[in-house]
C-alpha cells in the first residue's frame, strides 16, 4: 500500500512537470519575439533566400536545440550566433512554438534529374530519422521543402566537421558532393 502511494504520488509529480512545461510556452510572445527573425526567414517562416532555411513547419525540439548551440556557440551561424545571444531558455521555446506552428509551403526544387539521383541515394537512408517524407522527428529537423542551397551547404558543414554532429558527420562523408547536390534537391522537392 505504501509502495502503490508512492508511485501515486510519482505519477502526480509527472503530471504537474508536464503541465508545467505545456505551460511555459507562450506562442503569442513567440510571435512578438520572432519580429526580427521574419526579415531574413521569410515573413510566414518560408525563407525566399537560398542560404537561409526556412523555419515555418520545423520540428520544434529541433529548432530549439539549434538556438541553444548557437547562443552556446557550439555551431557556428555568422548572424546566428548574435541572434541567439541574448535569448533566454524560455523565449527559445515560444521562439520554436511559434515557427513550428507556421504552415510550411515547400519551395519545391524541380530540377527532374537531380531529384531522381536524390531520390535513390536517399531511399532507406534517412527516412529512418528524418521521418517519412523527411518532415522531422523530434530533434532531427525536417528537410522536406527546404532550400536545396542551404541543404548542401549543412552536408558540407557535417563532412568537414565545421558543423559537429557525429551521426550526420559519419553520414555526409560517404557522399561526394555531387551527390550532396543531388540529395539536397530531393530533399527539397518533398512536400
Ligand atoms: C541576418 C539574417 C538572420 C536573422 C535576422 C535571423 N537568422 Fe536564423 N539563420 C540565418 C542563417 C543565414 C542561418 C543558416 C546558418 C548556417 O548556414 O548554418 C540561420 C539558421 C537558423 C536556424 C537553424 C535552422 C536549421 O534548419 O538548422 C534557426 C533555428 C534560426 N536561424 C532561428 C532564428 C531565429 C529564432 C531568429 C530571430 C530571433 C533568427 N533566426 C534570425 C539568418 C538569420
Ligand atoms: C541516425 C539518424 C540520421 C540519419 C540516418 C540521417 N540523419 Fe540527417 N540529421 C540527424 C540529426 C539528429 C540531425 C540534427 C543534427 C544537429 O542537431 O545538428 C540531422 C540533420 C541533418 C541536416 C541539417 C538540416 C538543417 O535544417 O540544418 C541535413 C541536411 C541532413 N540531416 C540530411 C540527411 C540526409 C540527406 C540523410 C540521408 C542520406 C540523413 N540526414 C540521414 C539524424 C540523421
Amino acid at each position: 500500500m505504501k509502495q502503490y502511494k508512492l508511485s501515486f504520488a510519482f505519477v502526480l509529480l509527472a503530471l504537474g512537470l508536464a503541465q508545467n512545461s505545456l505551460a511555459a510556452v507562450d506562442i503569442n510572445a513567440g510571435k512578438q519575439r520572432a519580429k526580427m527573425c521574419l526579415s531574413c526567414h521569410g515573413q510566414d517562416g518560408n525563407s525566399q533566400t537560398s542560404n537561409i532555411p526556412s523555419l515555418a513547419g520545423q520540428k520544434p525540439a529541433y529548432i530549439a536545440n539549434q538556438l541553444r548551440s548557437f547562443r552556446s556557440g557550439v555551431r557556428k551561424g555568422g548572424m546566428m550566433n548574435n541572434m541567439a545571444k541574448g535569448l533566454s531558455d524560455a523565449e527559445i521555446n515560444n521562439l520554436a512554438a511559434f515557427f513550428a506552428s507556421l504552415k510550411n509551403k515547400s519551395i519545391g526544387s524541380k530540377k527532374k534529374q537531380l531529384i531522381q539521383e536524390g531520390k535513390e541515394l536517399a531511399s532507406g537512408m534517412c527516412f529512418g530519422c528524418h521521418g517519412s517524407n523527411a518532415q522531422g522527428m523530434g530533434v532531427t529537423p525536417r528537410l522536406a521543402g527546404q532550400q536545396p542551397k542551404y541543404l548542401v551547404k549543412q552536408l558540407r558543414d557535417f563532412k568537414n566537421k565545421t558543423r559537429k554532429n557525429p551521426m550526420m558527420g559519419s553520414i555526409a562523408a560517404g557522399f561526394s558532393d555531387d551527390e550532396i547536390k543531388a540529395l539536397a534537391e530531393y530533399m527539397s522537392s518533398l512536400k
